[in-house]
């Protein structure tokens, strides 16, 4: 199972990637495979075809399982992700990959934002999103305990999920 972290956010190394991190090393045992941290990418992401973006979406498309995190800002998650997240297909860009919603924010104001607006997103470029999404505080986001209850709920079918690979050779038949 190929585990990617994918991190929106216009600073880079945050909080918000770490949060990512730990959440895929909670759900899996082990280290994330591959880590996109978004500013990285740089100008590129404002056209089509820049080849370090189209490196990146490749290394997510190739993965079984993708923690996508953002901080919020203003009460959703970041452009530079949505950036990002427009590089994929729309209905197929994410077929066949399990990904997880996960936002940090500085309040409990937001709490619903990786659920209403993030998981969306994701689903609308073909992902599998079996849980609901996952609202982290900025300040205890690396406590212990802070996931226990969510993870109690969702690491299972999260694994499970990802574990599955569902076959999207029907996709590629038909030219998607
Ligand atoms: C421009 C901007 C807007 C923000 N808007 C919100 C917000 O609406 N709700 C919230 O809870 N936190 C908000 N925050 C706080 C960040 O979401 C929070 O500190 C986040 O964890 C930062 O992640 P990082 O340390 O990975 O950058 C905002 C921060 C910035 C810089």
């Amino acid at each position: 199972m190929k585990v990617t972290v994918v991190a929106g956010n216009p600073k880079p190394a945050s909080r918000t990637l770490a949060a990512a991190h730990i959440i895929a090393h909670a759900l899996t045992g082990r280290e994330a495979d591959d880590a996109v941290d978004v500013v990285e990418l740089g100008a590129g992401l404002l056209g089509w075809g820049d080849p370090a973006v189209a490196n990146a979406v490749a290394t997510v498309r190739t993965s079984d399982l993708v923690i996508v995190a953002s901080p919020t800002f203003k009460a959703t998650y970041t452009g530079i992700l949505k950036l990002f997240l427009d590089q994929f297909d729309t209905g197929t860009g994410l077929a066949g990959i399990t990904a997880v919603p996960l936002m940090l924010g500085a309040g409990p104001a937001h709490a619903l934002a990786p659920e209403l607006l993030l998981k969306p997103v994701l689903v609308e470029l073909g992902a599998i999103c079996p849980t609901q999404g996952l609202y982290l505080s900025d300040k205890a986001y690396d406590q212990p305990g802070v996931t226990d209850a969510w993870m109690d709920r969702w690491a299972v079918t999260v694994l499970g999920s990802a574990s599955a690979s569902p076959d999207t050779t029907h996709l590629t038949r038909k030219g998607l």
